[in-house]
């Protein structure tokens, strides 16, 4: 499969690029700087960019979006919200269908199931980085209104270390945290797996 990663060299965005080339797929990325990884094409650009979008996007089978903003300010945290119109946008009119977001769990969705320490923990993530979840927020209004494809997933606290394997689950549980490398696969796993479309599920480390 044709992958575009947007935001393919951030922390987690370079890990599912990595697990994407493991997998067989064919990748581009899309971001500031070019991906590392060889064999990868890189698109350097900014996400808001119509054109660049364009030429990230071209030929793609699916998309894996994994942007994050550079700092927790109004302006920064507003290319999120603005790069997924525009990735949106540029999806639809080329009918890329399948769309994977790396979103988080303080991101609320109607009918969640989250229990008070979660509650409180996603208060106290607003309250520090208000502009970041504000913007992530607002990039999955964007994302669920569209006609595409999509799954946002939505790690709870994320750490350094090996991949332990995960779950997908529609409840979070208590103080849950899961590993970059975990959040990468599920990711990736996502690209063939239509059982979440249209979904906000959690990432939590699996039961094994
Ligand atoms: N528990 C949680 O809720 C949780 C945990 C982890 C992550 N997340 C979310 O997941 C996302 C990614 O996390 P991360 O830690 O992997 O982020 P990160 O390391 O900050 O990477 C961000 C990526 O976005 C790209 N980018 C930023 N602004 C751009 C622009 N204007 N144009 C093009 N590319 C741009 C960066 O490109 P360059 O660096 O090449 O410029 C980089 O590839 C974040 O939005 C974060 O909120 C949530």
């Amino acid at each position: 499969m044709r992958v575009t990663v947007v935001g393919g060299t951030g922390r987690i965005g370079r890990l599912a690029v990595r697990r994407a080339i493991a997998a067989g797929h064919d990748l581009t990325t899309l971001a500031g700087h070019a991906s590392p990884e060889p064999g990868v094409r890189s698109v350097i650009g900014d996400v808001r960019d119509p054109e660049v979008m364009l030429r990230a996007l071209e030929g793609a089978d699916a998309v894996i979006a994994a942007i994050g903003p550079r700092a927790n300010t109004a302006e920064e945290a507003a290319i999120v919200e603005h790069g997924m119109r525009n990735l949106v946008e540029i999806a639809t009119a080329l009918g890329v269908r399948r769309v994977i977001v790396l979103s988080g769990a303080a991101v609320d969705v109607s009918g969640d199931r989250k229990p008070l320490l979660d509650r409180l923990a996603s208060w106290f993530v607003r309250r520090a980085a208000r502009h970041v979840v504000g913007a992530k927020q607002r990039e999955y209004k964007v994302l669920s209104a569209s006609a595409l494809d999509w799954t946002a997933l939505r790690p709870p606290l994320v750490t350094n270390g090996a991949a332990r394997g995960y779950r997908l689950v529609l409840e979070l549980r208590p103080g849950a945290r899961v590993t970059r490398e975990d959040v990468a696969q599920a990711l990736v796993d996502q690209l063939v797996d239509p059982t979440y479309v249209r979904m906000a599920p959690f990432v939590l480390p699996g039961l094994g």
